[in-house]
């Protein structure tokens, strides 16, 4: 069972996938981290993500990079998301996101283009979205809870930045699948979200 959950940022798609994953036992990839590892070492190696030859040079980064916090930062995530945007640095991370999904048993992958593009033939896909003034306060909540707390202002201005970068790429661009469940969690306590998640996906099978 492949089971695909994308959508933008602080919509909760990665709680849901960590969820899903939980629930019926399958292994799961945070694409979204392949990114961020990528524009951690390009910062790192003071390159500019914006440029295609130095965001490529940066797909064979260290596996060890994936667990540092520091690819938790916004600074990572803005940069990830100008990386992403290149098409060779999408075709550098495609096949290792493919083989994760399907290996024995399936696997559950969050990320912005798992059920359009890593894999359209996944057995279950959710598109997670949430209005962007609700996710800024989650994700402004968030920052506070680690110590740094930009104006909220400020956040809802990088959400919206980053959702029309992902959405309006030539490449790959974050949207719903056709045959993806929309789960909206704008009102939804964090387990009502799972739950209705579960449902959705049981709805699938
Ligand atoms: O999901 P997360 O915020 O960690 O992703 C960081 C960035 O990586 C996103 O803004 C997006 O540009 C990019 N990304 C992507 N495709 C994915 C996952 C993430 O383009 N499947």
């Amino acid at each position: 069972m492949i089971i695909a959950v994308d959508g933008p940022a602080a919509s909760g798609k990665g709680t849901i996938a960590r969820a899903l994953a939980r629930h019926y036992a399958l292994p799961h990839l945070d694409t979204g981290l392949l990114y961020r590892a990528v524009a951690a070492k390009l910062l790192r190696d003071e390159l500019n993500p914006e440029r295609e030859a130095d965001a490529v040079s940066a797909c064979d980064f260290d596996d060890a990079l994936l667990d540092d916090p520091y690819l938790r930062s916004d600074a990572v995530g803005k940069a990830a998301s100008q990386a992403s945007a290149h098409p060779l640095v999408r075709s550098a991370l495609l096949q290792r996101q493919r083989r994760f999904a399907q290996q024995p048993g399936g696997a559950v992958l969050d990320g912005r283009d798992i059920g359009t593009v890593i894999v359209p033939e996944a057995d279950a896909k959710l598109f997670v979205k949430a209005t962007p003034m609700i996710r800024a306060r989650r994700r402004h909540a968030e920052l506070a809870r680690h110590g740094s707390a930009p104006s909220l202002d400020k956040v809802l201005a990088d959400i919206r930045a980053r959702d029309d970068r992902d959405a309006t790429r030539k490449q790959a661009p974050m949207r719903q699948a056709a045959d993806a469940a929309l789960l909206d969690t704008s009102f939804l306590s964090i387990d009502a979200a799972i739950q209705r998640a579960i449902a959705l996906v049981e709805a699938r099978m």
